[in-house]
């Protein structure tokens, strides 16, 4: 089988399962490429609706007493014995409480109450339901589902790293709570938080130079530039910065655009004046910035880093909990 996810460096090109994964984001949804991940194959229509029908079933599990996605991990055992979950049942609850949780948490901290959930939605439309309390336009849920898809899994990243030494030696929930733990990092998912709240102390393109300049010669990073493994452009970088063409058009939120574009032109001489390397935009240049014309305010990106990688996440353990019992048997 493919491997989840694969880097082509000499392509800059990211597979899921041996597909292109921007095309993927761009023409599937979360469910479909979530069962992608796990299996190694897109589900037939009945597969896909099955998966989402018992991810909707799942979602009846969460409780007010689970503010946190650290807390849902700490209670996921005591959920699957008190359920009699299967395994993989309880991975898929993880996956489809993560956005409840999420959008509670947010809400919360906005003063507000999120909505009930809406069990004829989807994992990314319910999302967007929950926090906005309209159902979403096609187009939305599309750019929505897209900037989902796009970070489900990445080969070389800090947090699978610890999820797979943790699975090795653990539990399934320590891996999960090790991943998450780390996932925040300001070098890793919290770049994109970061990111937007650079653009906002920006304001205009005119002030980027001094701004990114000010910030490297402090040892400052400039978030959303760089990358381990794409010699290049990130290929999702290049499929959000599209979307964000057209939604700060829409959104009237062309500055946004505008000092976006500037930060990956200034940050990209500074770079290679100061440290000598050539950096492209990765995912959390455009992704923050994408998210801010949904009304998402730059804190929230983290967590919407973790909604997509839970996928990723129960893939990998998954597979890990299927080759380990695959050599006991044989
Ligand atoms: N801003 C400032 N300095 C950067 C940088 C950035 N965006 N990207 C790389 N550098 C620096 C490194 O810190 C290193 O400096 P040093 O030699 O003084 O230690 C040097 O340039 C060489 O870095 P390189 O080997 O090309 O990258 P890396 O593999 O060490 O780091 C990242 C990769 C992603 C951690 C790095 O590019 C980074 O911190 N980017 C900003 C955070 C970000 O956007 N993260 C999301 C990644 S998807």
């Amino acid at each position: 089988m493919d491997p989840i996810s694969r880097i082509d460096p000499s392509i800059n090109h990211l597979f899921f399962r041996g597909l292109n994964a921007t095309e993927l984001a761009s023409t599937s949804d979360f469910e479909s490429v979530l069962y992608l991940l796990v299996h190694g194959c897109l589900p037939t229509v009945d597969q896909r609706d099955e998966l989402e029908n018992r991810m909707v079933e799942l979602r009846g599990l969460y409780s007010r007493d689970i503010p946190t996605l650290n807390a849902l991990v700490q209670v996921l055992d005591a959920i699957r014995d008190e359920q009699g979950l299967s395994l993989f049942d309880t991975l898929l609850a993880f996956v489809s409480l993560c956005p409840i949780i999420i959008a509670n948490q947010f809400t919360k901290v906005q003063g507000r109450k999120a909505e009930e959930p809406n069990d004829n939605l989807g994992l990314a439309a319910n999302f967007l339901w929950m926090v906005r309390g309209i159902e979403p336009t096609r187009t939305d849920l599309d750019d929505f589902q897209t900037s989902l898809i796009l970070p489900m899994d990445d080969p070389d990243n800090p947090s699978l790293t610890v999820l797979h030494q943790t699975l090795r030696e653990g539990e399934v929930s320590d891996a999960l709570l090790a991943a998450l733990k780390e996932h925040v990092g300001p070098l890793h998912h919290g770049a994109g938080t970061q990111a937007m709240a650079m653009f906002e102390e920006i304001q205009k393109p005119d002030n980027v130079r001094e701004y990114l300049d000010k910030r490297v010669k402090s040892g400052g990073k400039i978030f959303g530039l760089g990358h381990r493994i794409y010699r290049g452009i990130d290929p999702r970088a290049v499929v959000l910065r599209e979307m964000l063409e057209r939604r700060t058009l829409k959104t009237r939120n062309e500055w946004l655009l505008h000092v976006s574009d500037a930060v990956a032109r200034e940050g990209k001489l500074l770079l290679s004046e100061y440290k000598g390397i050539q950096a492209f935009p990765n995912i959390d240049l455009y992704n923050a910035a994408v998210n801010f014309t949904f009304g998402f305010p730059p804190e929230l990106n983290t967590s919407l880093f973790a909604i997509s990688r839970s996928a990723g996440w129960i893939a990998h353990i998954w597979e890990h909990v299927n080759k380990k019992t695959f050599q006991k048997g044989s």
